[in-house]
């Protein structure tokens, strides 16, 4: 892959697309009892929700691409606690990740956290990719929000990079 296929974001760029889209969730009305974040991606991200929507914030794991970067049939747990579950249950949940892509780890995500019944789920990413999506958005998520629609290339995260002070440069 080129670097003219790839996107690069700063840290101060997410910061400043993720504050506004808190301000979209808070105008929304939508007031969410926990975060969920999926790691790794969504960690950073849902730390930033928290200094606008300032909610506790809860973590599982999930895993698509193997060691070797080549996609796995179906996303894998990392961590999922079940004191998590627990923790769902009637309550309204934001769920947090760094981007939707083939939606494949958020629909399964989502759904696994359906089955805790949870009062309600909201979904918020990052970025969105313009593409066809493998997965869909199961039906009982009625409000999803991304801080900025991007075309379909792969997105350099500055917590990826090894030099961060040649990040994008
Ligand atoms: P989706 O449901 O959110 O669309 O995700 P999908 O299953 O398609 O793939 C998710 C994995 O792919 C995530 O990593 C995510 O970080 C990574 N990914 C997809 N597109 C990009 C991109 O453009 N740039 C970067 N840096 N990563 C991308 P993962 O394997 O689930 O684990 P982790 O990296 O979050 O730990
Ligand atoms: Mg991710």
């Amino acid at each position: 892959m080129s670097t003219e296929e790839k996107i690069y974001f700063t840290y101060n760029q997410i910061h400043n697309t993720i504050q506004k889209l808190s301000k979209q969730i808070i105008a929304s009305g939508y007031d969410p009892d926990l975060i969920v974040a999926i790691g790794t991606g969504g960690f950073i991200p849902a730390r930033i929700i928290k200094t606008y929507i300032s909610k506790p914030i809860l973590t599982v794991g999930l895993r698509l691409y193997d060691a070797n970067n080549k996609p796995k049939a179906a996303p894998e747990k990392i961590q999922w606690i079940d004191e998590v579950e627990k923790k769902l249950k009637g309550k309204k949940i934001l769920l947090v990740d760094e981007v939707d892509d083939s939606r494949v780890t958020l629909e399964y995500c989502l759904r696994e956290l359906l089955s805790d019944e949870p009062a309600e789920i909201a979904v918020a990413v990052l970025h969105n990719k313009n593409k066809e999506k493998r997965g869909t958005i199961p039906e009982e998520v009625k409000q999803y929000w991304a801080g900025e629609e991007l075309e379909d290339k792969w997105i350099c995260y500055p917590w990826d990079a090894v030099d961060i002070d040649k990040h994008g440069l």
